[in-house]
């Protein structure tokens, strides 16, 4: 077939075209349909993404329209990842140890498998800019909500072995770390309260920022960033299309390293394109076209 049909064939679909997609409430902020169809369209992939708009209650309803549409797979956000979980028929051990699916895969004989690809999103975008061994880093993290669980794993499986939850809520935090610990023996996780004004900065060496804190518009991030030491990796898993998050100007300021939640959107939906389609996201072009500010 030549390139001109292919094209064709990409912009009008035929009898052999599949279906993807990403569900969620709300979801016209979605950036995945962007992210996925031009990575389709550069493959010249015969796939279709679209976003849904499926509330809670009809999550079951539109699970079995998806696979009885022919459905090969699709993204999941907010607030489907948890109650995706018991709906699986086969889990991966990131979605059964975060307990959140973020990308289902449904198969030929109509099973549903859950996947969660943030934490390879988290760590294939910290080891873009940073390459050390994890496991003598002190690592803080900030928060303890359904994305810290993700950023833990990475951390973990990345053979991180010292890391130090902060959370206002200290209840969610030693529950994070019970789980964890549970999983990963060797690992010191320890839990304290989101002081601002009390965190151990001097001895971290990453500090990565999981709570919604800079998410809505707030421009203060209260964070004493001169005690961290110079040499200090910043993460902060937010990603702001339009500003730099608090937490990125006071870090960039003081001369930081820094990363932020555009590298871990990008790849966590390279992973399931992957899944998907058996073919690597052409990332670079993904970051060229759609994110280049
Ligand atoms: P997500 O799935 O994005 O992690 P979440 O589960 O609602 O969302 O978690 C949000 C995180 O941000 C939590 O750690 C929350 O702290 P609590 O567990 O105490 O609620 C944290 N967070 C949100 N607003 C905050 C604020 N104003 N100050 C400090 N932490 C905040």
């Amino acid at each position: 077939m030549n390139k001109s049909n292919i094209s064709d064939r990409f912009l009008f679909g035929d009898g052999e075209s599949r279906l993807l997609g990403v569900i969620g409430d709300p979801i016209a902020h979605s950036l995945s349909p962007k992210i996925h169809n031009l990575s389709l369209a550069h493959l010249e992939l015969n796939y279709r993404y679209m976003p849904f708009h499926v509330r809670p209650d009809d999550l079951k309803t539109a699970l079995k329209g998806f696979a009885a549409l022919g459905g090969v797979g699709f993204n999941a956000t907010v607030p489907h990842k948890i109650p995706l979980l018991p709906l699986m028929d086969n889990l991966d051990p990131a979605a059964m140890k975060i307990g959140a699916v973020n990308t289902v895969a449904i198969g030929s004989d109509g099973l549903f498998t859950g996947y969660n690809t943030d934490a390879y999103g988290f760590i294939t975008a910290l080891h873009e800019k940073y390459n050390h061994n994890l496991s003598p880093k002190n690592i803080l993290v900030l928060g303890a909500g359904g994305a810290c669980r993700a950023v833990l794993l990475a951390l973990l499986d990345a053979g991180a072995e010292q890391i130090t939850l902060a959370n206002r809520t200290i209840k969610r935090s030693q529950e994070l770390a019970a789980d964890f610990t549970g999983f990963y023996p060797k690992a010191k996780i320890t839990t304290i309260p989101l002081e601002f004004s009390n965190l151990p900065l001097a001895q971290t060496d990453i500090l990565v920022n999981t709570t919604s804190l800079g998410l809505h518009g707030e421009d203060n991030f209260p964070l004493a960033i001169e005690q961290l030491p110079t040499q200090a990796l910043v993460y902060d898993i937010v990603y702001s299309a339009t500003e730099e998050t608090p937490l990125q100007k006071l870090a960039t300021n003081q001369g930081l390293t820094f990363i932020d939640g555009l590298g871990m959107l990008i790849h966590q939906a390279a992973r399931a394109f992957q899944i998907w389609t058996g073919r690597d996201m052409p990332v670079e072009l993904v970051k060229k076209q759609i994110f280049a500010k």
